[in-house]
């Protein structure tokens, strides 16, 4: 993998022409894109079809959730769209992982299947309420255990809950690790963020990085920026 290809801009704007006008201002810089449910449900399927025509790689967001023949069904989907990453709530269980892992082995394009374990917005005592036993920190490695023996490409991570997860389950599988900010930028509504530096070092494959990058006066430059960082932080 090229140090470059570890850089995923998150493309968090409202409509096809704000996410075309930053896809053209990085230009070279970056190669995979982000796109979330806020994109999606403005703008469909195109969207991702034109971003993949135009020769990038796309990591649809969508976090599906729901029973093993539905996700399977949508995973071929986004497959069909030619997607490179997708992810699923591990919460799923076991079968809905399964399912979903299948069905984008089976597809001409094999989409690596994320997982997400629990999402940061939630902490211990919001599990205690949803009937969880234990911590946010013993949920995550639960679910990523199951995301892993379920034969997921990978899980969306915190760079703290990476090196957890790096101890406990090794290597060979990816971790994506949003709240990434450049040494020195502002951290917006992220709690915890860290740098580029600090995410590999805590095991992360991938970083996902939006605002530093999409509110920056020169995308391509940030960009290329932090894709440096990545690349010294990986020699
Ligand atoms: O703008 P910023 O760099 O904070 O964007 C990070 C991206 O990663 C957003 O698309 C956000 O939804 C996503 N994300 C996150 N924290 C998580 C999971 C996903 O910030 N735990």
């Amino acid at each position: 993998m090229k140090d470059q290809d570890r850089l995923i801009v998150a493309l968090d704007v409202a409509g096809a022409t704000q996410a075309r006008q930053i896809v053209q201002a990085i230009g070279e810089a970056a190669t995979t894109y982000k796109i979330g449910k806020q994109l999606f449900m403005a703008e469909g399927p195109q969207v991702v079809r034109d971003l993949v025509a135009s020769g990038r790689k796309v990591f649809l967001d969508l976090k599906y959730h729901d029973i093993p023949n539905t996700v399977a069904a949508a995973v071929r989907s986004a497959a069909e769209l030619g997607v490179s990453m997708l992810t699923v709530h591990a919460s799923g269980g076991s079968k809905m992982l399964k399912a979903a892992v299948e069905a984008a082995s089976q597809s001409p394009t094999k989409p690596m299947v994320l997982a997400v374990t629990v999402l940061t917005s939630l902490s211990d005592s919001d599990l205690q309420e949803l009937g969880i036993a234990g911590n946010v920190l013993s949920q995550v490695l639960r679910l990523g255990a199951l995301a892993r023996a379920a034969g997921c490409g990978g899980l969306v991570a915190s760079a703290q809950e990476a090196r957890e997860l790096r101890k406990a389950l090794g290597d060979g599988f990816a971790i994506v690790t949003p709240g990434v900010r450049p040494a020195g930028a502002a951290a917006g509504d992220q709690v915890r963020v860290v740098t580029p530096k600090d995410a590999i070092a805590a095991g992360a494959t991938y970083l996902v990085v939006g605002r530093p990058i999409l509110e920056a006066p020169d995308p391509a430059k940030a960009a290329q920026h932090i894709g440096d960082e990545i690349a010294a932080a990986c020699h």
